[in-house]
């Protein structure tokens, strides 16, 4: 399973490719907002320091919601650099959209996905990735990892090459769920990240092994 880092926080970015373990970043609309990243060229400029950063896939997401403005905003974020990959919402647009990208050679991520419906059509158009939002689906007291493990049957019953990338993940337990539910892609807050390294026995055990040492040694 592939890791990417879910923000548009270039220090945080840093820090997960730091651990040498990541795989890619997805950013969004509100996550760009969330960093100050306002006007048309200071955006794409971000989108260009991020891939200046991670040595993977970098969803950027478009704005317009029609096909005409989809396309042009999408064909634009690709010339941007060879990793980025175009984020289209799950509308019908958006779909007709993800297609012609398809037809390109352009790579695509279909969001804001809730159901296997919509998994199953975003497939069908070609999606680079298709990302379900387990942690909003949660938060509705619907099963997001029940929909992954769902989609991943569907995927693999057919043969559809679209990549499963959870999205809207809270937590570290998240992450281990995906994995085990088919998730090709985990993308995830770098807390959930590191959440994933604690566990109270490895630091009493170390703390015991230092101490074993110094106590051997002086
Ligand atoms: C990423 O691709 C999604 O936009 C993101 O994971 C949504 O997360 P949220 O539900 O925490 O906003």
């Amino acid at each position: 399973m592939k890791f990417f880092i879910d923000t548009a926080n270039l220090d945080q970015i840093r820090e997960a490719n730091e651990l040498g373990i990541l795989d890619g970043v997805t950013t969004n609309p509100s996550l760009m907002a969330k960093e100050g990243i306002t006007g048309h060229d200071n955006v794409l400029n971000h989108y260009k320091a991020i891939c200046n950063i991670v040595n993977g896939d970098v969803s950027a997401e478009v704005i317009s919601t029609d096909f005409k403005g989809m396309v042009e905003e999408g064909e634009r974020l690709a010339g941007l650099h060879p990793n980025i990959v175009v984020k289209v919402p799950m509308i019908v647009d958006g779909v007709k959209a993800i297609s012609h990208f398809t037809q390109k050679g352009i790579r695509t991520n279909c969001t804001l996905v809730f159901s296997s419906g919509q998994a199953i059509l975003a497939a069908k158009a070609g999606a680079t990735y298709l990302s379900p939002f387990i942690g909003r689906l949660d938060d509705s007291s619907w099963d997001g990892i029940e929909l992954i493990q769902q989609i991943a049957e569907i995927y693999s019953i057919q043969g559809y090459e679209t990549q499963i990338l959870a999205a809207s993940v809270r937590n570290a337990l998240h992450i281990v769920k995906s994995a085990q539910a088919g998730a090709d892609v985990v993308t995830c807050p770098l807390s959930a990240i590191m959440g994933l390294f604690k566990h109270p026995l490895t630091d009493i055990g170390l703390a015991q092994f230092l101490a074993d040492h110094k106590k051997a040694n002086g």
